[in-house]
């Protein structure tokens, strides 16, 4: 085990590196995240890292900044003689242009995992992927959390009767197959159709949901039009009421309209980034996974295993 944990935070969500270094009761790494006069990102560690295993908090979403400061760090901490280094990524950004399924697209996820190991990460951890996959995008150790225990104990909590969890989509089937068996729900499915990069179309409706309470889960919600959709076609089908579960909340502008005016009682999301300005009154709950994260980085601290945070 290497000796001395230390965890660093770049400029993108402080609030959750703070909320992670209070669950490990560290103080958190004294760092400067700055800009030249022009711009440019400049960084300096403030403390003796020789040796060290670090831990670097950054969600990597848009802006871009925000993955180069996290390169820019990391580059920063491997030439200080730190020991190892964690890219902590509760949410990894550039991840939705994972494959080449169009001529002339980039595999930006690729791209992104590249960097991130040039740049001096020993290993990765992060949390709900776009897609799975990814991981083999990294020839690094990379540990994937996934929001589903904070998520499920919120709503085991709410004790919601004749409860039916809907995945919005194909690719996120197999993700709400595990929820609804963690929550003792039954499932249904949306087949969505992507129209445009920021529109979808709701074809057909998969399972019994006239007088269910709908939870949908879903990785991200950027527009809140694939949810929008959703909600509104499960209303039509008799749903008595609609629920959401999202782990990223990286919300567009027009989100705010879009889920303000769907036909949804909650948006449940986690603080995986930074709060949007995004108002949805009452309906917005945020839950914290700084003690997922915590506890995951605690384990690979003392090289203790992660299996436990998966149920
Ligand atoms: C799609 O594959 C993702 O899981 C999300 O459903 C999608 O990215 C959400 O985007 P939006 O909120 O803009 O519809």
């Amino acid at each position: 085990m290497v000796d001395s944990l230390r965890v660093f935070s770049g400029s993108a969500h402080p609030d959750l590196a703070r909320s992670i270094c209070s669950y490990l009761r560290v103080d958190p790494g004294e760092a400067e995240v700055d800009r030249f006069p022009d711009g440019e990102i400049t960084v300096k560690i403030n403390e003796n890292v020789r040796g060290c295993d670090i831990f670097i908090v950054q969600p990597t979403g848009a802006p871009a900044e925000s993955l180069l400061e996290l390169l820019i760090m990391m580059d920063a901490a491997k030439r200080a003689s730190a020991q190892r280094v964690t890219a902590v990524i509760p949410y990894f950004g550039y991840a939705r242009q994972d494959r080449k399924d169009q001529p002339r697209v980039p595999i930006s996820a690729k791209l992104v995992a590249n960097l991130i190991a040039e740049a001096g990460a020993d290993r990765v951890l992060t949390m709900d992927l776009h897609s799975s996959q990814i991981q083999g995008f990294f020839d690094i150790p990379l540990d994937h959390l996934f929001a589903a225990p904070v998520l499920i104990e919120y709503f085991h909590r709410k004790e919601i009767p004749n409860l039916t969890v809907v995945a919005p989509d194909v690719g996120s089937l197999k993700m709400a197959r595990a929820y609804a068996k963690r929550l003792g729900a039954s499932l249904a499915l949306v087949d969505k159709r992507r129209t445009r990069a920021d529109d979808t179309e709701v074809m057909n409706l998969i399972g019994e949901v006239q007088d269910r309470n709908i939870v949908i889960f879903d990785d991200v919600i950027s527009t809140g039009r694939t949810i929008a959709k959703a909600a509104v076609a499960l209303k039509e089908r008799g749903a008595t009421s609609i629920r959401v579960g999202v782990t990223h909340a990286v919300f567009a502008p027009q989100t705010e309209a879009v889920l303000g005016a769907a036909p949804i009682e909650e948006v449940v999301v986690t603080d995986s980034v930074p709060p949007r300005p995004v108002d949805l009154g009452h309906k917005l709950q945020t839950l914290s996974v700084s003690r997922l994260l915590g506890e995951a980085i605690r384990r690979i601290h003392e090289e203790r295993s992660l299996s436990s945070l998966f149920v």
